[in-house]
């Protein structure tokens, strides 16, 4: 019988950068947000198969600003549960608003965001294709815009 998954607050210091990197490919990037989130991790057993980090603009708004599963654990629906976490975590805290923002080729992210009950609510044109200095292709799509989806908690 497979151990349930478990979901706990670790360190900055703890946090899986190669994990981090699979939903932000852009290291720096991941950096400089990695240091004002709170960092969380899922384990299955003495292993740490997803991360979540969550960031707060102010009282009332956060942002799951990385979620990402280890690859030989996906489509099992942990990335679903880790998102019910930040919800009711992000709620716990005191946030009114979860935001989350994903690419304009990232289609199963944004049919998992929806599925969870994020709405989309703006698009940043060429968000990636000024910021990242590589293309990102995913689907056979080039990775321009920013999504950005919310949810009122
Ligand atoms: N492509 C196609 N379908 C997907 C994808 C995907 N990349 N991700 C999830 N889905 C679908 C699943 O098929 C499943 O559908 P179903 O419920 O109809 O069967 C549903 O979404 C739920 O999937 P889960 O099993 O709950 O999600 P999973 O554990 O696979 O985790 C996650 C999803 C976190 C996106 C995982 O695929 C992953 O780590 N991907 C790489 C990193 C990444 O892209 N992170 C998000 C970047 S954006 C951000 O971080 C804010």
């Amino acid at each position: 019988m497979q151990a349930a998954a478990s979901i706990r607050l670790i360190t900055k210091e703890e946090a899986d950068i190669g994990l981090l990197m699979e939903a932000d490919p852009d290291e720096a990037m991941v950096r400089s947000y990695l240091d004002d989130s709170l960092v969380f991790e899922m384990r299955e057993g003495c292993r740490s198969i997803g991360c979540l980090l969550l960031f707060s603009y102010d009282k009332t708004l956060m942002e799951i600003k990385n979620i990402a599963v280890a690859e030989a654990y996906r489509n099992k629906g942990h990335g679903l549960r880790l998102l019910q976490f930040a919800i009711e975590e992000a709620r716990r805290r005191g946030a009114q608003k979860l935001k989350i923002a994903t690419g304009n080729s990232s289609t199963g992210q944004l049919y998992l965001y929806q599925k969870a009950g994020f709405k989309i609510t703006r698009i940043v044109e060429d968000y990636f294709t000024n910021r990242y200095p590589a293309p990102i292709v995913e689907n056979g799509i080039l990775c321009r815009h920013q999504v950005i989806l919310e949810m009122l908690i």
